[in-house]
């Protein structure tokens, strides 16, 4: 049985006083039932703050992207060093608003990834289909291909240090959730095509769920035999959302 983990995804949202506020509210809300480890993943300005209030506590902090290259003469970009400096766990890498708005192939997300894993931090490669390639019966194809290029690059010693989430990018920010059997089908694909790479990392390794999880969804989505956590955006802006979901591991 492997560990579920939840992931807030904050993405380019938060304030110092709304992040306090936020924090603390999982912070006080965090109890013995609650089985699953979670952790935030949030804008860069604001992984010193997570450090300051988070070290310590169970829950784990990261960021939302990171430079395949280590530090030097590339302007906006922040490179695994830095995250380290700020005591990151995580970084998601890959994200399809990444994919999208900044043009970010399969193999930059692999070079992304790798860069994370030597580093010492642990990615969370992001994969998922878009409403037309799913309709195009392509999901098989385009799932598979972002895989792909990461094991390719990461190889089969270092499959298990990865996190994956299956994102379907028809499901984010649209309340339009995988049914869990959809979900479940594409998890259990991704599972078997790391299986083809490393026998045992696909026992362990941790596939999360990602695309309008919610209280009301969580459970039912993570009962399933290969979803093992969720990755989650606007639920993860409410303490009380984000809690029920861990609740609901
Ligand atoms: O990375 C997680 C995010 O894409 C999911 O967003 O708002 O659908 O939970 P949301």
């Amino acid at each position: 049985m492997r560990p579920t983990l939840v992931v807030g995804n904050w993405k380019m949202n938060g304030s110092r006083a709304v992040n306090a506020e936020l924090l603390q509210g999982i912070l006080a809300g965090l109890s013995p039932d609650i089985q699953a480890s979670c952790a935030v993943c949030v804008p860069a300005p604001y992984l010193f703050q997570c450090e300051q209030l988070l070290a310590g506590s169970s829950v784990a902090w990261g960021a939302q992207d990171v430079a395949t290259e280590p530090c030097g003469a590339f302007t906006g970009e922040v490179c695994v060093s830095m995250l380290h400096d700020f005591g990151c766990r995580y970084v998601i890498v890959g994200h399809s608003e990444r994919r999208g708005y900044h043009g970010e192939s399969n193999e930059l997300v692999a070079r992304k990834a790798k860069a994370a894993l030597d580093a010492g931090l642990t990615p969370i490669v992001c994969i998922g289909e878009t409403l037309e390639q799913r309709e195009a019966g392509e999901t098989n194809d385009v799932v598979g291909g972002q895989l792909h290029a990461v094991l390719e690059l990461v190889g089969f010693e270092d499959v298990s240090r990865l996190v994956l989430a299956y994102e379907p990018v028809w499901a984010i920010g649209t309340g339009k959730t995988a049914t869990p059997e959809m979900a479940q089908q594409v998890h259990a694909d991704m599972r078997a095509l790391v299986r083809k790479c490393n026998v045992d990392a696909a026992e362990t390794v941790q596939i999360l769920y990602g695309g309008s999880m919610k209280p009301e969804n969580a459970r039912e989505l993570l009962a399933q035999p290969d979803i093992d956590g969720g990755l989650i955006g606007g639920a993860a802006l409410k303490a009380d959302d984000f809690l029920a979901i861990l609740r609901a591991a």
